[in-house]
């Protein structure tokens, strides 16, 4: 297993150019499974779960083609998908693959809207709580699927159709709102979505859908009208770009200190973080290029936060906030409202020296002057990168182990911080 070694206490300078979202990126690819012609997607990031979706979606006889490199082109451009589910010889996803990867849940959308049958294995628990899935399962039932449940897998069948309905949330769910839009596009009539959730990501596959001749309105917003089409055709789509990479490395600077532009960050997607970010002492400059952070000198403010749905701070920069505040000039408090058990990061954040006190969804972190390094490992992706931004102001060595949690999310990490001046290198282990 990998692992990667960093030496605190070098400043960040330069660009860091940023990828597509992987969160756009998984639902866009299932989507796929909407239509018999080929969708093409541009900006896709090279990552572990990408990959892996591609075996699950293989295994329903999708054929996805990585294209090839183009003049100019470098490991900064994101990568071409073609993907043509033109047959789907196979309608149920087995247990090894999605308890793999929890979103691969999400293709019972498509494969039940399109084909009138999915069997799809529950993905059970994860590193960051239950993560259940009832409410994807509600919304495919509320537009007229058959649902059982037997031996750990949902058999959902509508062989004449799914027809339109009303799905009211009654909690905000992304997987749930992908998957009841992407149900709805192929219904008999119009589904009117209440308590959407309103990430950016929603927005991005619904514009895809959009151009493969779906009729979806309100993506975006907490209330999306679907009027079902018979049937989808191919498009084109450029990823948006992560607004997670870009909260995480915006972070790593405010915490090592430096300038950096964050190439091709779109500010209306992490306005919450990047207000946050100002809030802690952090230069924020926009420009048609990306965004730039920059901390020079002066201490870290700690902050008040709480995690909830967009448009507020996310909870997957919640771990690289609590890093960052592990250096702040006295005591920030954190309040994580979307995971129970997402803060796996706090016991090797003090094994670096932190101070920091868990009382159910609240944690409070006093600020320290100094961290130290030392081996630390994570289970899973957010915490292990919160890991990389306490030990860039760490001093001496820290190694990061588990390093396959990284590459599920951010492409190319250890790459990105080192040419902004990080002494970072991977371990083949
Ligand atoms: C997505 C993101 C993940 C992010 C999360 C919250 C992707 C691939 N993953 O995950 O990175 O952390 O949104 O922003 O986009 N819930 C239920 N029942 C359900 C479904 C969800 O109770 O059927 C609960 C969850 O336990 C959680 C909350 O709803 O407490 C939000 O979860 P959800 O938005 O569905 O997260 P994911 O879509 O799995």
């Amino acid at each position: 297993m990998d692992r990667i070694r960093i030496v605190g206490g070098r400043p960040l300078s330069g660009t860091i150019p940023i990828s597509g979202a992987k969160n756009a990126t998984l639902p866009l690819m299932i989507a796929s499974l909407l239509t018999g012609e080929t969708l093409v997607l541009d900006n896709v990031p090279r990552l572990a779960d990408v990959g892996l979706l591609q075996r699950i979606l293989g295994n329903h006889g999708v054929d996805v083609m990585v294209g090839g490199k183009r003049a100019g082109e470098t490991a900064d451009h994101g990568q071409t998908l073609h993907i043509s589910a033109a047959h789907i010889v196979d309608t149920t996803a087995p247990y090894e693959l999605v308890s793999k990867m929890r979103a691969s849940f999400w293709v019972i959308a498509p494969l039940v809207a399109r084909m009138g049958e999915a069997r799809v294995s529950m993905p059970g628990g994860c590193a960051i709580g239950t993560r259940p899935v009832d409410l994807l399962i509600m919304a495919i039932e509320r537009l007229g699927a058959k649902i059982d449940i037997e031996g750990g897998y949902v058999i959902a069948q509508a062989p004449h159709g799914l027809k339109g309905g009303e799905i009211v949330f009654p909690k905000v769910t992304v997987g749930g709102t992908h998957t009841a839009i992407m149900a709805a596009a192929l219904a008999n009539g119009t589904t009117v979505i209440e308590n959407a959730a309103r990430e950016p990501e929603i927005a991005d596959v619904a514009d895809c859908l959009n151009k493969m001749g779906a009729r979806i309105s309100g993506a975006g917003t907490s209330r999306i009208v679907v009027e079902g089409v018979a049937r989808l055709g191919g498009a084109r789509h450029n990823v948006l770009p992560d607004r997670i990479e870009t909260g995480t490395y915006a972070m790593a600077v405010a915490m090592a200190g430096g300038d950096v532009l964050l190439q091709n960050a779109r500010p209306e997607l992490l306005q919450a973080a990047l207000e946050v970010l100002q809030m802690a002492g952090a230069a924020v400059v926009s420009s048609n290029q990306g965004i730039r952070i920059a901390r020079n000198g002066s201490a870290l403010a700690p902050v008040e936060v709480t995690t909830a749905p967009f448009p507020a701070f996310p909870t997957d920069l919640q771990a690289q906030l609590m890093a960052l505040m592990t250096r702040a000039n006295g005591t920030s408090c954190i309040v994580e409202t979307i995971f129970e058990n997402r803060f796996m990061h706090v016991q090797e954040l003090v094994r670096l020296g932190a101070r920091i006190q868990l009382e159910g969804e609240k944690a409070t972190i006093e600020g320290v002057e100094r961290l130290q390094g030392a081996p630390v490992m994570a289970t899973d992706l957010r915490a292990s990168v919160s890991l990389v931004i306490a030990a860039l102001a760490a001093e001496g060595e820290t190694i990061v182990n588990r390093v396959y949690h990284l590459d599920r999310g951010f492409e190319r990490l250890e790459d990105k911080l080192g040419r902004c001046g990080a002494t970072i290198e991977r371990l083949a282990g």
